[in-house]
C-alpha cells in the first residue's frame, strides 16, 4: 500500500463550495504562520471567501491550486499586466503565493511555480516576476532552484508589528534568447 499523500497542482476557473471552504481554510493557516499574502491577521471567513471569488472573476488573474489527497492546500495566481501597459506587456506576476504549513514539502509550490511558467509561457509572455519579503527563507531558496534571478531589494517593502521588512524582486526569462540580454534605454 502507498501511504504517499497524492500531490498535483492545476489551473482552476472554478470553486465548488468544498474547494472555497479548503482554500479559505489553507489561506487562514498560511497567514497565521506569518505568510498572508499581504494579511497579517486572518479577516474574517466572509471577507476571505469573497475574495477568492473575486479572484475568479477577474479577468486579469488566472488562479492556480494545489492539491493534497484531491483537497486544496495552497494556492498562486498569475496575474497579467493591464491593457494599458504595453510597454510591459512581456511579463507575467506570480502572487499570493502560498502553501498551508501542515502540507509542505510535497513539491506543491515547486509545482504551482512550473504550472504558471508554463502558462505564461503558453500566453506569450517573455518573463516571470515575483517578489517576497526577506524573511521569507523558503520561497527565496525555492525561487533561487528554479532559475529566477534576485534583481533588487527594497528596504521598505512591509511594514509588519511596527518594523519595515525588505522585500526581494526577482523575474525569470522564459526564453532561452532573453537569458543573456540586457535592456538599454529607450
Ligand atoms: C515557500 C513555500 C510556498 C514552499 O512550499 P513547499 O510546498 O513546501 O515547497 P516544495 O516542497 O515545492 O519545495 C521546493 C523547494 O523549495 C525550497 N524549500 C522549501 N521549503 C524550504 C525550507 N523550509 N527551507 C529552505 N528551502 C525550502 C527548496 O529549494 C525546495 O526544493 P527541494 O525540495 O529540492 O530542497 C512555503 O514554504 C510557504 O507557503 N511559505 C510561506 C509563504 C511564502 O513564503 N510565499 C512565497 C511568497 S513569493
Amino acid at each position: 500500500m502507498n501511504s504517499q499523500p497524492q500531490a498535483r497542482v492545476e489551473q482552476v476557473r472554478v470553486l465548488s463550495e468544498d474547494e472555497l471552504d479548503e482554500i479559505c481554510v489553507a489561506a487562514e493557516q498560511a497567514i497565521l504562520d506569518g505568510s498572508g499574502f499581504g494579511w497579517l491577521v486572518p479577516p474574517s471567513r466572509m471577507v476571505l471567501e469573497k475574495y477568492w471569488r473575486g479572484v475568479l472573476m477577474m479577468p486579469q488573474r488566472d488562479l492556480f491550486v494545489a492539491r493534497l489527497d484531491g483537497a486544496i492546500v495552497g494556492s498562486t495566481q498569475m496575474l497579467r499586466p493591464p491593457s494599458n501597459n504595453e510597454a510591459q506587456a512581456h511579463a507575467a506576476h506570480l502572487t499570493t503565493f502560498f502553501i498551508a504549513p501542515w502540507a509542505r514539502g510535497h513539491g506543491l509550490a515547486r509545482g504551482l511555480l512550473a504550472a504558471v511558467e508554463d502558462v505564461a509561457r503558453k500566453q506569450g509572455y517573455r518573463q516571470v516576476e515575483l517578489d517576497m519579503r526577506a524573511t521569507q527563507t523558503a520561497a527565496m531558496q525555492l525561487a533561487e532552484a528554479c532559475g529566477f534571478q534576485r534583481w533588487g531589494t527594497n528596504p521598505r517593502y512591509a511594514y509588519v508589528n511596527g518594523r519595515y521588512v525588505p522585500g526581494y524582486f526577482y523575474s525569470k526569462p522564459l526564453l532561452a534568447d532573453d537569458d543573456a540580454q540586457e535592456g538599454a534605454p529607450a
